[in-house]
């Protein structure tokens, strides 16, 4: 099997944007190329939490791997959208502020929305100054910053990653692989849920085979991929489209027409699953974000729904 870094050397390289002590650049740079995955991916992480909140009575304490600014967390702690940040981000009066005072306002902005309380978020990724903004803004409870590819992790990352009970990642799968997630499985008190999106250059079947060892049955969602964005430009677009068709991947009607798409893998232990396979638990409603006038809505529950416009 080709490695994934020489797989992900077809993609462009946004290194920088990933380090810097805000997230301006990072909404800037992968806005323009309408990157959506966390937008595509929260309703199907919503309706997998909610799954395992019925499962468990509990509600999960996610570990976001390549958690970066901790947009995962933002959209689904909060009602807010990658597409909606990216408009705050990209307000002139915005860009004039220095990290710190950038910081100190997105600390209110995030406190003034209702929580969904739908999961507590910890994340890992290998920015540091990703990681700081999303733990001082109050996404993350905890982060840790550490390249679990090539280090085994801290005694101090241990204790956090076990806390979780729900592995998650966007994105981040060709940055890491079955390396990270070997390591974060070998902290892990108790069999963890593993959810991914994938882009589909990326093999999934040795992440499975550590999740194997760990006790859990991976299950890919058939019949449905997500977009992640589009493609840079005609150079990114020839080299991945020659990556997939050289791994025997057809990309007509998906990568053929100009977007990344990704595949959700999902691991959980056999018994979770024989209860609900994931076709059950997860349904994929395309067109939700397409409507743009005024809908009905019923939000609340028991005593306490209500119907409500919900403005376009
Ligand atoms: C495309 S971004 C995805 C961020 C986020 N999950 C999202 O979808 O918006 C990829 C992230 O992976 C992180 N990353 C790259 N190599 C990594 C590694 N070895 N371990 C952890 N994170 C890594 C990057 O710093 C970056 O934040």
């Amino acid at each position: 099997m080709q490695p994934f870094a020489s797989l992900n050397a077809s993609k462009a390289n946004f290194d920088d944007i990933y380090l810097q002590d805000d997230p301006r650049g990072y909404f800037s740079v992968l806005g323009a190329l309408d990157y959506i995955i966390p937008d595509v991916a929260a309703p199907i992480i919503r309706q997998i939490l909610a799954a395992r909140k019925c499962r468990y009575d509990t509600a999960a304490t996610v570990l976001d791997i390549g958690c970066s600014y901790g947009i995962n967390a933002a959209v689904l702690r909060y009602p807010l959208s990658f597409r909606r940040l990216r408009r705050r981000y990209a307000n002139a009066d915005m860009a004039a502020l220095s990290a710190d005072d950038l910081a100190r306002l997105d600390r209110h902005y995030y406190a003034g929305w209702p929580e969904t309380g739908i999961a507590r978020f910890i994340g890992l990724d290998v920015s540091a100054p990703a990681v700081r903004y999303a733990v001082s803004v109050g996404l993350l409870e905890a982060g840790i910053v550490a390249n679990l590819e090539s280090c085994a992790p801290a005694p101090r990352d241990i204790e956090r990653i076990r806390r979780a009970d729900l592995i998650l990642s966007t994105g981040c799968v060709g940055y890491v692989t079955e390396r990270t997630f070997r390591a974060v499985l070998g902290a892990m008190d108790r069999a963890p849920w593993v959810v991914s999106f994938v882009l589909r250059m990326f093999p999934y079947d040795a992440i499975a085979e550590e999740c194997a060892k760990h006790g859990l049955v991976t299950e890919r969602l058939a019949g449905a991929t997500f977009v992640q964005r589009r493609f840079r430009d005609i150079e990114e677009f020839t080299r991945c489209l020659g990556t997939l068709e050289k791994l025997g991947i057809e990309t007509a009607g998906l990568e053929s027409e100009g977007r990344f798409q990704a595949e959700l893998f999902v691991s959980r232990p056999l018994e979770d699953v024989q209860a609900a396979p994931l076709g059950q638990i997860v349904k994929v409603v395309s067109g939700r974000n397409r409507t743009v006038g005024t809908r009905y809505v019923r939000v609340g529950r028991g005593e306490r729904t209500q119907v409500l416009r919900a403005p376009s």
